[in-house]
């Protein structure tokens, strides 16, 4: 099993949170060979292209990929295919890594943190599994064009098929099974012919594959609103890529930050897991060192459990973000006031 990570720092506040999640990681497993390499608008401005085919070759293989963070308004308007975000969604369909788990979980100590009653997210923990790697993310045809009578239109295509959502719902049903084997799942079947589609293949795998979990089936606009109602109903909640991206955002909420929420994506056996914090670049937080580098490290924690083989350098990781905390540790998102190096050190000390 390779032990190399490919660092992705990419852009915005990427490479500040991606620099702790590599000396806390340096710390937890000293076997680890760090690389890097550019993506996104850092990839565009040095080599032409929001991520190279020598980075694809080397994500390739690699043991696990870290990225950061892509995008900013400085390439807001690149071509469409030398956007940042092309290359995060290139790397994401070239490793194949069509499961993305995003685990939102309410920390104890950050419960004032969220904006929901302490009583509604004490003890959350729920596990989004979202497709990657298709839907209406990479659905052809696709484009912006000027009809006949001068008017412009946009348009891509929602299409799954049935093999795609068979492979994400098996892995959803996996994750259940080493839980509470409880499976919510979201689409729109009462509008959309991908998202009926998505019902009945996710209802036939459960009654061929389904021993053990318990599924259920739920609107994605409805799955919305129960999130931030009654967060704790749900455990597993599998979702396409599009509802996928929005549902965990909200979700991200409840826990107290988006700044604490990590994200796996895996693919068939083998291939590399891509890791990234669930947020964003911020741009307007970038280069002042204030970021919440905990979603990266979180990333990193999953990375060593699920690419790596490492589980026991895994939850000593998790455990010392906990721990750092309990101790009152807070980056500006929380409330507090520690940069993100200082976030960064109060994790390491508490290993
Ligand atoms: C995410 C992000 C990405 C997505 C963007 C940066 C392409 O929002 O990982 O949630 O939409 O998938
Ligand atoms: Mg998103």
């Amino acid at each position: 099993m390779s032990k190399t990570v490919l660092l992705l720092a990419g852009d915005g506040i990427g490479p500040e949170v991606v620099a702790e999640a590599q000396r806390v990681a340096e710390l937890v497993a000293p076997e680890l060979v760090f690389e890097d390499a550019l993506v996104g608008g850092a990839a565009f401005d040095a080599e032409g292209d929001a991520i190279s085919d020598e980075t694809l070759a080397r994500a390739k293989q690699a043991g696990a990929v870290l990225l950061g963070a892509v995008g900013g308004p400085q390439w807001a308007e690149n071509p469409r295919d030398k956007r940042p975000e092309m290359g995060l969604l290139r790397l994401r369909k070239e490793l194949d890594v069509f499961a993305n788990l995003r685990p939102a979980y309410c920390f104890g100590p950050l419960v004032d943190a969220s904006s929901l009653k302490p009583e509604l997210i004490e003890g959350l923990d729920l596990m989004f599994v979202r497709e990657l790697t298709s839907g209406v993310y990479f659905g052809e045809p696709r484009g912006i064009e000027t009809g006949a009578d001068g008017e412009r239109c946009g348009y891509e295509m929602s299409r799954y098929t049935a093999s795609e959502v068979e492979r994400v719902a098996r892995v959803a049903f996996e994750i259940a099974r080493g839980r509470s084997g409880r499976v919510v799942s979201a689409e729109k079947s009462n509008v959309m012919e991908s998202g009926l589609l998505w019902r009945q293949e996710v209802t036939a795998l459960h009654e061929a594959e389904g021993e053990g979990v318990e599924l259920s089936h739920i609107l994605a606009d409805a799955c919305a609103m129960e999130l931030v109602r009654a967060p704790k109903q749900f455990d597993v909640i599998l979702c396409g890529n599009l509802f996928g991206d929005i549902l965990s955002d909200a979700a991200a909420m409840l826990t107290g930050s988006i700044g604490m929420l990590p994200s796996a994506s895996l693919g068939a056996p083998g291939v590399p897991g891509l890791y990234e914090p669930v947020h964003g670049s911020a741009p307007d937080i970038a280069g002042q060192g204030i970021a919440n580098p905990c979603a990266t490290i979180l990333s990193m924690s999953m990375a060593l459990r699920w690419s790596l083989g490492m589980e026991a350098a895994a939850d000593r990781l998790k455990q010392a973000v906990s721990t750092a905390l309990e101790r009152g540790a807070r980056t500006r998102d929380l409330g507090g006031d520690l940069t993100t190096r200082q976030m960064g050190e109060a994790i390491i000390s508490a290993l």
